[in-house]
């Protein structure tokens, strides 16, 4: 057992497989006393089974880690709640809450039904608002505590995810806002874009050329949870993690401004924009054809 984490607190939302079940055998190696949440559903959010959130905490007990299980469904304000209270009830405190869980229900924009959007924006964004919401009533009181969001760079946008992408795009404004409002008090919050090989990524229908495992995501979630990185003022940030790739991800910012202190009108933007404010090509249009052809057929065309 290390100690990089020793006697912290950590919850651990969607931790019975995948990411957040290698970022709470991590952590609890690493000294943490892990609260394992897990609803034990599909890929897609249906059948909750028990027993998933369990099975990891055996895991870290038989390796001589400290966890307990909790099988809520942390889209709702009650499963959430019990995540951090059942931390705070155990051990007087919790010092991070990472949000893993999620889920994909992927459809085109046009063909997107309201079973298949509202599951899963509540699952990544109110899922991690849920927990985010008690975990930082707790760490404004203690002065100190993480909160790490995961989104993914399916955030720029998706062809055939626009649930999904919207949520992601939620949660990093999300991440911001935590990181703004709770900076006095002492608290930080990122987000995590991974990319690893889970059964969530086996459903993409393009061969990544910068994968890695959970275990490397892991790595990333542990210092983003340790001392160091709040002492070394990280905070607010977005960071990918795809095997032995590190990046961060840009802050949004205004590229070029055009001023008409008489006032715009719209003939006057047709004729002015073009050639002063302009646009900021979509980085992804350019990858369109590729992935759509690997939607369509049986080979898996390399990408980013
Ligand atoms: N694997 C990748 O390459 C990749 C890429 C980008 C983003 N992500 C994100 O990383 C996170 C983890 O993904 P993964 O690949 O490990 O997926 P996974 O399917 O292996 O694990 C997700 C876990 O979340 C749990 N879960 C789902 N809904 C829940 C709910 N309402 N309450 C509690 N638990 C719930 C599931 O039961 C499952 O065990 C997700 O947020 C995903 O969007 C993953």
């Amino acid at each position: 057992m290390g100690n990089f984490l020793a006697d912290k607190v950590i919850a651990v939302t969607g931790a019975g497989r995948g990411i957040g079940r290698a970022v709470a055998l991590a952590a609890a190696a690493e000294g943490a006393k892990v609260v394992v949440n897990d609803y034990g559903v599909a890929v897609d959010g249906a059948s909750p089974a028990d027993g998933v959130a369990a099975a990891v905490v055996k895991e870290i007990e038989a390796a001589g880690g400290e966890a307990v299980a909790v099988a809520d469904d942390i889209s709702t304000m009650a499963g959430g709640q019990r995540v951090v209270d059942t931390a705070v009830r155990r051990h007087g405190r919790i010092d991070g809450v990472v949000c893993v869980a999620g889920i994909l229900r992927e459809r085109m924009l046009f063909n997107m039904t309201e079973e298949e959007w509202d599951p899963v924006v509540a699952t990544h964004l109110k899922g991690t608002f849920t927990v985010f919401r008690a975990a930082s009533a707790v760490m404004r009181r203690q002065r100190s505590g993480t909160l790490i969001g995961f989104t993914s760079g399916s955030h720029q946008g998706s062809v055939a995810q626009a649930n999904y992408s919207a949520a992601k795009g939620g949660i990093i404004s999300l991440v911001r806002s935590a990181a703004l409002g709770l900076h006095k008090y002492g608290v930080t919050a990122n987000a995590v874009a991974p990319v690893a090989r889970t059964r969530m990524s086996a459903n993409v229908p393009m061969e990544l050329a910068e994968i890695g495992e959970p275990e490397d995501v892991a790595a990333l979630v542990l210092y983003l949870l340790s001392e160091q990185a709040a002492a070394q003022g990280v905070t607010g940030q977005v960071y990918t993690i795809a095997g032995p790739k590190i990046a961060v991800w840009a802050q949004p910012r205004e590229l070029r401004a055009a001023y008409a202190f008489d006032g715009w009108t719209p003939e006057r933007i047709a004729q002015f924009l073009p050639g002063s404010v302009g646009v900021d090509p979509l980085p992804l249009l350019s990858e369109l054809a590729a992935m759509e052809e690997a939607a369509r057929g049986p080979d898996r065309p390399n990408a980013r």
